[in-house]
Parts: structure tokens; sequence; C-alpha cells
């Protein structure tokens, strides 16, 4: 039963009421077998001569860079459970071990150790296709788009984004001297069929299909065909950001994207940020075989290496097994804290949001009002003790939908459910 479950939710079934479970006719046969090695050599050949450097102007935003540990702040993991001891621990003993070498200049890729880690993590948890040859280590997701982009995008490319979607990623895109190409989001994730209708000029997507950010979706097994088959009839890139995949709640996590892909089309980065900690500024990047001298190149053009002690701890963090058993107390912690979230708006709120999705990550998404003015809300709320984020500010054109975003990760059940009700008490007032 939890195998169907499961299918079900990723779309590779569909159930019809009376009379049975079928397999999704947008799963298409032949692309659920490996391509022959001959065409995945011939789609690499053609996009290496594609691949251009660029390092693009950088424009200051406007927000606020003040990120304090609140209910609802979006984007924290629980710090309050850090592992403090164990950490601790362990850095000191690198600091003591280290030796004269590890002092110096070292690989760009980063710490083989770190990255054979990462890429034995990957291909268990997240069914990725990589070895650690194809791992670069870089300070987080951000820097993985910066570097992505610097590597496979000249300046006016048009390159196509989830709308509504991350402002991280458009600020990097938009870094590298990208026209960012807004396409909707459904239920299902990015609307393939409309990102077609954009033109064939698109050189790159950005898609976060684990957990669209900010909406919540899956993206569906169809749409992930569909996305793939676009990329390699288009010789487009994806850019997977795959930053909160580690805590599902109603399901199993879903499998990368990358891990479905034959043609070589796929950039996929994630980051310690959520599972980890934010300062700990440490990510990673699996780029295909092909890619991998131009990546490096940029990697080193960028800042030379990602600073070494972090990721020496990291890596017998990982080794030692501590990661997979902090992820387990993670997710428990995560689905109470969320939970409480979930009572909370059901007894302050129940009126005044509608919860949008709450399957996985570290916010809840609720709609409001469409004549309610979230900037305005998330403003009146900053002034209470709370933060929340204006889902309006997701967006890149007009259309915006008006919603919140409810980090639950950095906050005791209590104090998120104290939360809920200064919500109901802001979204009463008189704006
Ligand atoms: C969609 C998305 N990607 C990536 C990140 C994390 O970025 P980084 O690894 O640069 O800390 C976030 C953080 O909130 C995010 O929401």
């Amino acid at each position: 039963m939890s195998a169907y479950d499961q299918l079900l939710h990723e779309g590779y079934l569909v159930g019809r009421i009376g009379s049975g479970t079928f397999v999704s006719e947008g799963v298409p046969d032949d692309l659920l077998h490996p391509a022959p090695a001959n065409v995945r050599m011939r789609s690499a050949r053609r996009s290496n001569g594609a691949v251009r450097r660029h390092v693009g102007a950088n424009r200051p935003g406007a927000a606020s860079w003040s990120f304090p540990v609140v209910p609802f702040q979006g984007g924290l993991p629980a710090l309050d459970l850090f592992p403090f001891a164990v950490w601790a621990k362990l850095i000191a003993r690198q600091v003591r071990a280290e030796t004269l070498e590890q002092l110096a200049y070292v690989d760009p890729a980063g710490l083989r150790a770190l990255r054979i880690a990462i890429a034995e993590h990957l291909r268990a948890s997240r069914a990725v296709r990589c070895t650690a040859d194809q791992v670069l280590i870089v300070p987080g997701s951000q820097a993985a788009l910066r570097l992505a982009g610097a590597t496979l995008l000249a300046p006016n490319d048009r390159v196509a984004i989830e709308e509504p979607g991350y402002f991280g990623a458009h600020r990097a895109l938009r870094a590298a001297g990208a026209q960012l190409v807004p396409v909707p989001v459904d239920a299902e994730g990015l609307d393939v069929a409309a990102l077609q209708r954009r033109g064939p000029d698109i050189r790159a997507v950005y898609v976060t299909p684990s957990h669209q950010y900010p909406l919540g979706a899956t993206m569906s097994a169809t749409r992930r065909f569909a996305l793939l088959d676009w990329a390699a009839r288009n010789d487009a890139w994806i850019l997977e950001d795959d930053y909160d995949s580690e805590f599902r709640y109603i399901s199993r996590p879903v499998s990368a994207l990358q891990g479905m892909d034959v043609h070589d089309r796929v950039i996929y980065m994630g980051t310690f940020s959520k599972a980890f900690f934010p300062a700990l500024r440490l990510g990673y990047i699996v780029v295909p075989a092909t890619l991998w001298s131009g990546f490096l190149e940029s990697r080193f053009a960028f800042d030379l290496f990602t600073p070494t002690l972090y990721q020496r701890a990291l890596a017998e963090y990982l080794k030692e097994g501590h990661f997979a058993r902090h992820l387990r107390r993670m997710r428990s912690a995560y689905l109470e804290r969320r939970d409480a979230v979930l009572r909370g708006l059901a007894l302050h709120c129940a009126d005044l949001v509608r919860v949008h999705n709450s399957d996985a990550g570290l916010h809840v998404t609720v709609m409001l009002r469409n004549d309610a003015d979230d900037r305005g809300v998330a403003e009146r709320l900053g002034r209470r003790g709370v933060a929340a984020l204006a889902l309006s500010n997701a967006y890149v054109g007009p259309g915006r939908r008006q919603g919140l975003l409810l980090g639950f990760g950095c906050a005791e059940p209590q104090r998120l459910l104290d939360a809920t009700r200064i919500l109901g008490d802001v979204l009463r007032e008189p704006a």
C-alpha cells in the first residue's frame, strides 16, 4: 500500500474511483530505459561547445538582511536543537590535527573525503547518479547558482524561472547577466507546456522539483519527463535546486530529477543550510562529467576554494553517522513544529487564511484574501516580534497572489502556537 501511495503521490500512477489504479499516461516508456551510451556522448559533445563563461555585474537589492531567530522566520532550521557538543569536539579535533599542507592552498573542487561522503549520501537518499568526481564543494546554493551562471550563460541569455520562485535564484541569475523569463507553476510544479511556448532560445531553467519554492508542489512524474525531454531537444540546462528535500511529512522523499536524466542536462545543487545550519556556508553542485573542467575553472576564478576547516569537520560528521542521526531527530522535531502551526492556524486564523501547502520543508504557505496586502501584514508581524515572508515578493511579473510563508524550523511548538495567535490579531486589526 505504501508503494502505491508513493507512486500515486509522485504521479507515476493515477487512481480512478470505481475502476482502479493505472500507470499515468504521461510517463513515456522509452524514457524509463536509460539511453545507450553513444546517445549520451553525442548530446554531451553538442553541449560542450556551448559552454560559456561570464562574470556578471552584481545588482544590490533593497531587502533587509537581518534574520532574527523568531517564529515564522523563513529559511532557518532548528538552531536551538543544534548538536553543539559533537560539533565542537569535531572542530577542535580538526584544528589540533591541522598539517602545514592543510593551511596552504588546496583543490578548488573541495575536500575529497567530503565529496565522497556527499556523493554516497546523494546516491542513497536522493537517487542522484554521481561519483565524487562530479561533486564540487561551494559556499551554499547561492554560490552554486552563481557558478552555474558564470559557467553556462552569456550576457542576455534567457533563463526560465518558476513564477512565483526563489528570490535568491533571481538575484544570482540576474547577476550572471540573464534575462529572467517567468513560467507559472501549478499543483504539478513548473508548467512545461507554458515553458515550451516561451520559445526555443531559452538557455536554462531553474527549478525546485522536490518542493517548489514557495508554493510547495512536488513536480509530477509527467512534468519531470516533459522537462527533461524539453531540455534535451532544446540543448538547454536544468538547474535543479534541491534545498530542503530531506524533510517530507506526508510521504517518502521524492527522488531527484537528476537521477532521471539520461542526456546530461541537469546541474544539481544542494546545501547544508537547512539540514545543518546556514552560517556553515557549505553546499555542493553535481555536474555532468562533460562540464567538469568548465565548472572547475569557474570555481577557481570565483574564490579559489571553500575554507577547509568546516569541510573536514563536516566530512567526519557524515562519516561517523552523526548526520543521518541528526536528520532523523530533526524530521520528528519539524513534524511537531509544523503540526503546532497547523493547529494554531485552525484555532486562531481559520476564517482568515487558507493553508496552501504543508507537505514538506520548513515553512507552511498560507493564502490571504486577494485584496489583502501581504507585505503590510509581514511588516506588522515584524513589529510584534514575529517574522513572515510575503508571498507577493516571490513574483517577478504582475499577477501576484497574496499570502505568507510561515517558517516553523527555528521556533519551539509553543512559540509557534503563540505566533499564530498574533497572526490572527494582526489580520483582524484594521490595516
Ligand atoms: C529555494 C532555496 N534554495 C536555496 C536556499 C539556501 O541557500 P544557501 O545554500 O545559499 O544558504 C534557500 C534558503 O532559504 C531556498 O529557499
